[in-house]
């Protein structure tokens, strides 16, 4: 698949939560393992690995029932929630553009007998994935709930960037990006959480964050341009707290 497909799948995804529980033909799920085998990490010293559950296999608090689920186990250590989020949303388009429904799921835990702990990694988090008989995409960007631009973004100039970055999904759509910054260093922070938020989204939106910069690659990567993540502490506006800095350069070839 290649960026352009998910480019555009960017722009017409949905999260979908009723499934077809027949399980998907062979092949689509070897075509999947193999595009998962070669996903791009946000942060290439994190150790990681990707795990392919049954509808059996899942514990959810909410009432979602997939054929299948695809999670994240990973190694824990700086930026391991971003870097988790920039992975997994590369299946969660694949799948999209494939046809396939999905939907990220921050409640659902691999059910008992199913190990938290995978080769020293730890369960992250997961989506569910299958066949369904709902559409599986959007018509248009007025159908996606998000904020508006000017809400999440100073960036002068950034508004054509930065539109996939708006669509990206967030745990309870909580979208709590914000964009500084300019055209050759963005800076990606995220808005600060009081203590009872912070235990119900402190790590959700941190995958978030990860969800976003992957859409910022593939908006880049559409411009031609190329991308340098800096995870080095800096500062962010007031009320949010720095993630990354977004280095671009003009051409990738
Ligand atoms: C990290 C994360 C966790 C999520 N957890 C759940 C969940 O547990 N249950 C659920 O129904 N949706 C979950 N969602 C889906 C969001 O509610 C959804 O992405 C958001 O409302 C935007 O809608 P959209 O994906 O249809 O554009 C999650 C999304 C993300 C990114």
């Amino acid at each position: 698949m290649t960026s352009l497909q998910l480019y555009n799948a960017i722009f017409r995804r949905k999260s979908i939560r009723k499934y077809d529980m027949a399980p998907l033909p062979g092949d689509i799920l070897l075509k999947l393992k193999e595009y998962a085998n070669c996903a791009k990490p946000l942060d290439e010293s994190i150790r990681y690995e990707f795990a392919f559950l049954g509808s059996a296999d899942v514990k959810n608090l909410l009432p979602i029932k997939a054929p299948h689920y695809i999670c994240l186990y990973s190694e824990k250590k700086d930026n391991y929630l971003m870097n988790s989020g920039f992975l997994l949303q590369q299946i969660d388009l694949y799948l999209s553009h494939s046809n396939l429904a999905s939907c990220w799921l921050g409640m659902a835990k691999p059910a008992k007998g199913i190990p938290m702990l995978m080769n020293g990694l730890e369960f992250v988090i997961m989506l569910a994935f299958g066949n369904t008989t709902e559409p599986i995409h959007r018509n248009n960007t007025s159908e996606f709930k998000r904020k508006n631009l000017s809400e999440i973004s100073s960036v002068v100039g950034g508004d054509e960037l930065l539109e996939p970055v708006r669509l990206a999904p967030s745990a309870s759509n909580t979208q709590s990006w914000f964009f500084s910054g300019d055209l050759d260093v963005i800076t990606v922070s995220r808005k600060k959480l009081n203590l009872l938020k912070a235990q119900v989204y402190g790590k959700m939106n941190q995958i978030d964050i990860g969800i976003a910069l992957f859409h910022l690659w593939l908006s880049l990567d559409h411009q031609g341009k190329a991308v340098n993540f800096d995870f080095d502490k800096d500062t962010a506006p007031t009320g949010y707290d720095f993630m990354v800095k977004v280095k671009i350069s003009k051409n990738n070839g």
